[in-house]
């Protein structure tokens, strides 16, 4: 779970700085950096898995457009991302090994600079650290050494002495000494790989969630919809409770479908999804509409045991009646860790970029609902003479008169104003 980001060099983020919460709603107009948010979390979470030639390929846009790109037609030098987050207190292992950690709160530094030899412009990592959040500690899991020549990345082991870390040359490095770490040797540097590895962003494809999965697909939905099916259907293996919980979810939001079932297509190696309306028809995924679909996953990550990490979402509002938004709102909350109550496992947080002005309006109607809810808007910073279009995200509040924080804020109806237009 992130609680706190800092952001410089990364598209439309300089000097950017948010705290988050567990339940986040990011409302904006277009262009205002929202999904640029997304890209960046997201980017973080490949970096922890992945070289950074594949990290930066897999994102939107090419690797110099990634880096912020000033109105001269110059682009930052570096990108540096600072990331403070919670992770579950045990970890497990590939091998069946799992640890109970002593320290569950992180900063994790990265920072990624393009550098030019013999003509050709490589991307290298110049800066990484990894310490406990602890007062007064100088615990650190992963550090860098800054040489004249070169710096250097040292992975410390948990008894911290200097002369077993795993010493990297940073100008050889092709992936962060993060996700080098892949087993209980590092429990520490393991929880918080495991903890990014599950920083993810769902973009629900409604071709692919009308599709079947095979049988033999793996044990996650897919950020588009895949495999949703076999995900229900090995679900429903382990908890003969699973399918009912979850036709109960769907039916509160969608009245016209009273349940939903996984049916297996023996001669295709298959399992369809399939829904029951009231008057006893049925229908399989490929006949659904597009929002009672959405919903189908939305309710599915909800009940799903092994969901954890962060979801980032685009526009939930998409497909769903506005009557019905309010329940889309509760069903939003629920996907989020609520630390009111006992202690959940795993962690879950949920962030949401929406357009919706009744979205927001009704989140502030939810005074049960704990969430926080940030407007996104460009600002313009004069850089050499010229106006450079820059990401802010503002608290919004319900008050009108709130002026008591020297935080600056937005109020709802200055937003819902702004949203409508
Ligand atoms: N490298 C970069 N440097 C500076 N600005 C950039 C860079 N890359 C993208 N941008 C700006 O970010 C904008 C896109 O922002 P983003 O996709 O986050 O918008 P959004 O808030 O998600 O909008 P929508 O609501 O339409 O989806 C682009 O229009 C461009 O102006
Ligand atoms: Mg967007």
């Amino acid at each position: 779970m992130i609680t706190k980001l800092e952001i410089d060099g990364f598209k439309t983020f300089e000097n950017f700085k948010i705290e988050l919460s567990p339940f986040v709603v990011i409302a904006g107009a277009n262009g205002s950096g929202k999904s640029n948010f997304f890209d960046a979390i997201v980017l973080l979470s490949r970096l922890a898995q992945t070289d950074i030639k594949t990290a930066f390929q897999e994102q939107r846009g090419s690797k110099s457009e990634l880096f912020t790109q000033y109105p001269d037609g110059n682009s930052a030098q570096s990108m540096r991302f600072e990331v403070e987050l919670l992770v579950d207190k045990q970890v497990s292992d590939n091998w069946g090994n799992t640890k109970t950690l002593d320290y569950t709160k992180f900063k994790y530094c990265l920072e990624i600079s393009r550098i030019n030899k013999n003509g050709l412009e490589e991307l290298y990592i110049t800066y990484e650290e990894l310490t406990p959040i602890i007062p007064n500690s100088s615990i650190v899991f992963i550090k860098t050494l800054s040489k004249l020549d070169n710096s250097e990345i040292y992975l410390y082991p948990e008894n911290l002495d200097i002369n077993q870390a795993v010493k990297h040359r940073a100008d050889k490095a092709k992936q962060t000494v993060l996700s080098s770490v892949n087993n209980t040797t590092f429990p520490h540097v393991l929880a918080v790989r495991e903890e990014m590895r599950h920083w993810k962003c769902l973009q629900l494809n409604p071709l692919t969630l009308r599709q079947t999965s095979a049988i033999q697909m793996n044990e996650l939905i897919g950020m588009d919809g895949s495999n949703l099916p076999t995900t229900l259907a090995l679900r429903a293996a382990d908890d003969p409770f699973f399918m009912t919980d979850l036709s109960r979810e769907v039916n509160n939001l969608l009245p016209n479908i009273v349940s939903v079932s996984i049916e297996k297509d023996k001669h295709l190696d298959q399992y369809v999804l399939v829904s029951t309306s009231p008057n006893g028809s049925k229908f399989s995924s490929q006949v659904l509409s597009e929002g009672s679909l959405r919903i189908i996953a939305l309710c599915a990550f909800k009940l799903d045991p092994l969901h954890k990490g962060v979801l980032c979402l685009e526009e939930p509002e998409n497909g769903i009646h506005p009557f019905k938004l309010e329940q889309m709102i509760q069903l939003l909350s629920d996907l989020a860790t609520d630390f009111q109550e006992e202690a959940e496992i795993p962690l879950r947080q949920l962030i949401v970029n929406t357009h919706s002005p009744v979205l927001i309006a009704d989140l502030f109607k939810h005074s049960d609902i704990d969430c926080q809810v940030f407007y996104a808007m460009l600002f313009s910073r004069i850089r050499k003479k010229q106006s450079l279009k820059l990401t802010q995200m503002v608290p919004v509040t319900n008050q009108d008169n709130d002026i008591s924080e020297a935080v600056r804020k937005v109020t709802l109806s200055e937003v819902k104003r702004y949203l409508e237009i």
